[in-house]
């Protein structure tokens, strides 16, 4: 005997959503709120999300886009949870290559950065990036921030003078010790240094900076890391600046002469030295939620995407610049690994940078975000090809879940273009009626899909999510394909039953699927409700409560009509522009292999 389920309450209670529900449905640019923090500081569950802010100095890539759309599903996936959600990006404006690449390009930086930073922007709005702050380090609001925060940590005797004699990598604006460097040769054939992390170069400065005590912080970062199991995840990285930390830390330099660097805020009191750039970037998140006024409750929600790049500026100096100025270091820092394209990185000088706009016109914006998420992995590199988009998106957007749309909304199938009724006896808890064992165990898969895409967004394992709707859709298609209803005979009351219990059952599935990728493909997910006749206020988490007929209870949707026909859930894709990306990839691959592992970008 078969338990009626019981799973909602539970499933919910589990990841603490009953309360506050907020309406997600169509997150938009208009939702760009300029949030007071007195406001905010009245909502209980809060989450504050950001991506990092990126370099003006070169266009949007696929990189980017893609820790955008991982902070944007995880702001929708809170939103549709009932948090109070803000979500922050923007762009990194200061710094020695922005001042060369605005000097390349003959334009004054301020008017160089808004360029680019407008890209940015319209970039993220071409791929749905649903963002609630927007923020530029060539904004007012931040340089008082910067201004501040620098002279809290100077009052506190964390910041001295000293000559900094190292290596420095413009590209990365980092400074590096000699473990840290190696021996190369560049394209011309000259000898040069470069870092070993990411291969571009370095060279060798000295200057009288202005010096952090970073070195006072390694204890701290230690406990801070061992208390808290869920500061950087995947854990792999945790482990990573755990073992980063077995060594000293030595002192940081925190300042680089004006005379060297002109493109930045100036440090208080002193106007012959530049604020160093990671210092002055990573205080954007501060800035966002309005500080030094009134962020506590904002700032003690706050969560960081960042690619493993720069996880050691994120896990082990702002960490430690926070601490320094008294507050407490990020809730988490979740850390995903880089695209590659056809096993190689991403590089303008390589000519392999997948350009995002011209991809979410090709693959639409949902199919792009649908790859991204579905096949980036947080732990290690992705690859990206073409021809692996047209692949995943044919065989699990268009065929297996369009296929099931259109089959259970077909006027074959469903002549009355209805949600048909659900007969308990056709299809009882306790078996006895024209159900399966296999109809069963998908029954219990799509009761408990919920909470396993919950569990999966939470550790930001976005592809395990999708991957769990996706094995979903396909046993619901094996139900519907088992049972053929088709060939069943209407005018016999048993059959039309069975056939109507059958639809009944697969709409049913196709709601939890549709509420549930709202956060990943939110158009798509749109689309998919709508034909289902789900209207806007009943698509939040609290409605994911899967064919309550089938527990006795009264189904809203049985005898409501469906939604109008819009065509085609995800139009397939032809195969024709993979054989060209094939061809042109290949192009590139041969170039790729002909260069030094150590091209100086
Ligand atoms: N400006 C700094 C961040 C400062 S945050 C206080 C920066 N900018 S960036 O533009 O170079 O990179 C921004 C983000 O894009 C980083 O998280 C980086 O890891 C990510 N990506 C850049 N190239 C990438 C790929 N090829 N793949 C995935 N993400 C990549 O660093």
């Amino acid at each position: 005997m078969r338990a009626p389920f019981s799973f909602i309450t539970r499933r919910c209670q589990t990841v603490g959503c009953w309360q506050q529900i907020a309406y997600l449905s169509r997150v938009s640019s208009n939702s760009r709120a300029n949030h007071t923090s007195s406001d905010a500081c009245k909502e209980e569950r809060s989450y504050y999300i950001t991506t990092p802010i990126f370099y003006v100095n070169a266009s949007p890539h696929l990189g980017h886009v893609y820790s955008a759309v991982l902070a944007d599903c995880m702001h929708r996936y809170k939103l549709l949870q009932g948090f109070k959600s803000r979500f922050a990006t923007g762009t990194d404006e200061h710094g020695l290559k922005i001042q060369q690449a605005a000097d390349a390009a003959g334009e004054d930086p301020l008017t160089f950065c808004t360029g680019i930073s407008q890209r940015f922007r319209s970039v993220f709005d071409s791929c749905d990036v649903s963002f609630t702050d927007y923020i530029r380090t060539t904004e007012e609001r931040h340089r008082k921030a910067v201004e501040h925060f620098w002279c809290t940590l100077r009052d506190r005797g964390l910041i001295y003078k000293g000559i900094y004699e190292g290596w420095y990598s413009t590209p990365d604006e980092s400074f590096l010790t000699s473990t840290q460097v190696a021996d190369a040769v560049d394209v011309r054939g000259q000898a040069i240094t470069v870092s070993l992390e990411s291969g571009h170069k370095v060279e060798w400065v000295k200057e009288e900076n202005y010096m952090f005590r970073l070195s006072a912080f390694r204890t701290q970062l230690q406990d801070w890391l061992h208390k808290n199991p869920g500061a950087i995840q995947p854990e792999r990285f945790r482990q990573d600046v755990l073992q980063w930390l077995q060594e000293e830390l030595p002192d940081l330099s925190v300042s680089r002469q004006r005379s060297r660097l002109r493109w930045g805020i100036p440090v208080p009191g002193d106007p012959n030295h530049t604020i160093y750039v990671w210092l002055d970037a990573l205080v954007n998140y501060l800035t966002v939620v309005g500080y030094p006024d009134g962020h506590g409750h904002w700032w003690s929600a706050a969560r960081h995407i960042v690619g493993k790049d720069i996880l050691k500026f994120h896990a082990i100096y702002w960490p430690s610049f926070l601490l320094g100025a008294g507050l407490s270091p990020p809730r988490s820092i979740l850390v995903h690994s880089h695209w590659t394209v056809n096993g190689t990185k991403m590089s303008k000088s390589l000519g392999n940078v997948v350009d995002p706009t011209e991809r979410s016109q090709d693959f639409t914006t949902d199919g792009l975000r649908y790859f991204l998420l579905r096949q980036g992995v947080p732990d290690s590199d992705c690859d990206y090809t073409d021809h692996k988009v047209l692949k995943v998106l044919n065989a699990e957007l268009a065929d297996s879940l369009g296929g099931l749309l259109n089959r259970c909304t077909a006027p074959a199938l469903n002549p009355n273009q209805t949600y048909p009724e659900f007969c308990p006896m056709s299809f009882p808890s306790e078996r006895g009626g024209r159900a399966v064992p296999e109809d069963y165990r998908m029954l219990d898969a799509v009761q408990n899909l919920p909470t396993s895409v919950a569990r999966h967004y939470e550790r930001l394992n976005v592809y395990k999510a999708l991957e769990a709707v996706a094995s979903c859709v396909r046993q619901t298609n094996g139900f519907v394909q088992r049972h053929a209803p088709w060939k069943l005979n209407r005018t016999d009351d048993g059959d039309r039953r069975w056939l109507d219990a059958v639809v009944h059952v697969s709409l049913e599935c196709m709601r939890i699927y549709g509420i549930l990728l709202q956060p990943a493909v939110p158009r798509l997910a749109d689309k998919l409700l709508s034909r289902l006749g789900v209207r806007d206020d009943e698509r939040k988490w609290s409605d994911l409560d899967f064919l309550p007929s089938y527990r006795g209870k009264e189904c809203p949707f049985q005898g409501r009509s469906l939604g109008p026909e819009t065509g085609v859930l995800f139009k397939r894709l032809e195969s024709a522009s993979g054989e060209k990306e094939k061809t042109n990839l290949m192009k590139k691959h041969t170039k790729t292999r002909q260069l030094n592992k150590f091209t100086v970008r």
